[in-house]
């Protein structure tokens, strides 16, 4: 039987604005949308969720403002049992919001607006030293301060604390910052943008988690939507294949992905099963709209990964 794992992240909260449309309105046009949807999200947070709902304990290193958004988010937190006592309420900022954009097709395009976010320091990852030691992984994104992120990195070093690294939204890094980091996982665009290699292809993204790996990284997962993922690890490199669903809105999943995965490898399990169960997880909360309100219970997951496992 698996272990119930202590996920710490350490990140974005944000409030998400969310509209379904068939088309972008041209400068200076004003045009109709089809549905709106309001939810909380932050890639932080959304992986903090996906990973309680996967059934791990997990705790919260995030700022917020203190504005309708803020103490709303905190209690979200507590309601779905995330310890959000590192959670601190910001003055004179607003809280992050993210306004969405969904097409016909369930694509996002996503603009955020960093707001308190942007003030989480390296002091409030010291300040929450006693819950981050207790942690089987700790789980990072770019919506904070990069030297937040590689403040944490450097923590989890010297604590022998796993540490997975989602470089999301992709930003140029200090490569020297995030060596021995256990897992670097971008998606095909955050790969691209990172390293300036194209990442089309499966071949291009073998590549490019190779260089990554030369840059110090011990391992590299590039996620590829519908194409599966692709693991680079000591041994070489190896394909995961992609699960098939009806996807309504893919708002979110990278962030099911990041959640889940570190639930399951804190589990113990194989790091390729890991990686399996994880593209599962993402894929199914693309059949539902919204964030953190699409992602599935571990009891839902289950019955779906007996049903598909054995299939692929
Ligand atoms: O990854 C999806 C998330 O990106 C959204 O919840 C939005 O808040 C942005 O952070």
């Amino acid at each position: 039987m698996a272990s119930q794992s202590f996920i710490a992240v350490v990140g974005s909260a944000n409030v998400d604005l969310t509209t379904f449309h068939d088309a972008f309105p041209k400068p200076g046009e004003t045009i109709f949308g089809k549905s709106f949807d309001l939810g909380f999200g932050g890639k932080g947070a959304n992986q903090a969720v996906a990973a309680r709902l996967c059934g791990a304990n997990v705790a919260m290193v995030a700022k917020v403002g203190n504005d309708l958004f803020g103490p709303a988010t905190i209690k979200n937190f507590e309601a779905q049992g995330i310890d959000a006592s590192r959670v601190g309420i910001a003055e004179g900022v607003s809280s992050g919001v993210a306004p969405i954009f969904v097409d016909r097709e369930g694509q996002n395009r996503i603009i955020v607006v960093k707001g308190a976010n942007d003030l989480l320091a390296p002091e409030d990852v010291d300040a929450a030293e006693a819950l981050l030691r207790k942690a089987n992984a700790i789980v990072l994104q770019f919506e904070i301060p990069l030297r937040t992120v590689y403040h944490a990195v450097e923590f989890a070093k010297r604590t022998a604390i796993p540490c997975i690294v989602n470089p999301a939204p992709a930003l140029p890094v200090d490569f020297a910052r995030l060596r021995g980091v256990d897992y670097f996982i971008p998606n095909e665009s955050e790969a691209e943008t990172i390293t300036g290699m194209p990442v089309d292809t499966a071949g291009d993204a073998k590549q490019c988690a190779q260089f990554l790996m030369e840059q110090g990284v011990k391992r590299v997962v590039i996620t590829r939507g519908e194409h599966g993922c692709l693991l680079a690890n000591e041994e070489g490199t190896g394909l995961v294949p992609p699960f098939q669903v009806a996807s309504v809105d893919t708002t979110g999943a990278g962030d099911a992905f990041i959640g889940s995965f570190a639930v399951f490898l804190g589990e113990g399990r194989p790091e390729k099963e890991a990686l399996r169960r994880a593209s599962l997880y993402a894929a199914l909360s693309t059949t539902k709209v919204g964030t953190q309100k699409s992602f599935w219970s571990r009891t839902e997951f289950e019955k779906e990964w007996q049903k598909r496992s054995a299939s692929v």
